[in-house]
C-alpha cells in the first residue's frame, strides 16, 4: 500500500476530491469498517490539519469512542446529547460555526472552535457519525459537507468487525 496520500491542491473542493481518490482507492479491498475508519480519521487528519477527526460508534442508547486522530475525547456521548448526539437524533449533518453558540456543545477539549458533525448509515439506520473539530471559528461549510458526504459512502459495505 501507498504510505502517505499526497495532497498537492490547495483549494478544499480540490483538495477533498484530490483525497478522496486516495482514499478511495486506499479502502477498496478492505472490509473492515473499523479499520477504514481509522484510516479515513487519519487521511483526512493530516490532509487539512484539522485539530480532531474521529468516529463515534451507536453503542445502545449512547456513542462510544471509535477511531480517531487527535488529542483524547470524550469517550461516551448520550444520544441527543452535545453536537454529536443531535446528529444521531436528527439523522442530519450539523455544522457549527461556534461551538460557545451551540447549546448544550459537549467540550472535550478547550481549543475546539467549530466543528461538523455527519452520520454514518446502515441503509436508514445510523451507526456512527464523523466528527471534525477546528481550532479556528467557521471552518466548515456546504463545500465540507458535500465532500465529507462522499468520504463516508466509503464506508457503505464495511462490516463491524467481530474479532
Ligand atoms: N463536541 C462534541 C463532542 C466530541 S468532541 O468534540 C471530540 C459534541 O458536542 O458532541
Amino acid at each position: 500500500m501507498v504510505e502517505q496520500l499526497i495532497v498537492t491542491k490547495t483549494k478544499k473542493s480540490q483538495k477533498y476530491i484530490q483525497l478522496l481518490a486516495g482514499v478511495t482507492e486506499l479502502l477498496k479491498d478492505s472490509t473492515d469498517l473499523i479499520s477504514a475508519m481509522a484510516n479515513l480519521a487519519a487521511a483526512l487528519k493530516y490532509s487539512f490539519n484539522f485539530f480532531w477527526v474521529g468516529f463515534y460508534l451507536v453503542n445502545g442508547d449512547k456513542l462510544t469512542l471509535g477511531p480517531f486522530q487527535g488529542p483524547i475525547a470524550c469517550m461516551e456521548i448520550p444520544f441527543g446529547k452535545g453536537v454529536c448526539g443531535s446528529a444521531w437524533q436528527n439523522k442530519k449533518t450539523i455544522i457549527v460555526e461556534d461551538v460557545n453558540k451551540f447549546p448544550g456543545h459537549i467540550a472535550c477539549n478547550s481549543a475546539s472552535k467549530s466543528e461538523i458533525v455527519l452520520c454514518v448509515f446502515d441503509g436508514q439506520k445510523v451507526i456512527g457519525v464523523l466528527d471534525i473539530d477546528s481550532d479556528k471559528l467557521a471552518s466548515f461549510d456546504a463545500v465540507d459537507e458535500k465532500y465529507l458526504t462522499n468520504f463516508i459512502q466509503l464506508l457503505n459495505n464495511k462490516q463491524i468487525p467481530h474479532y
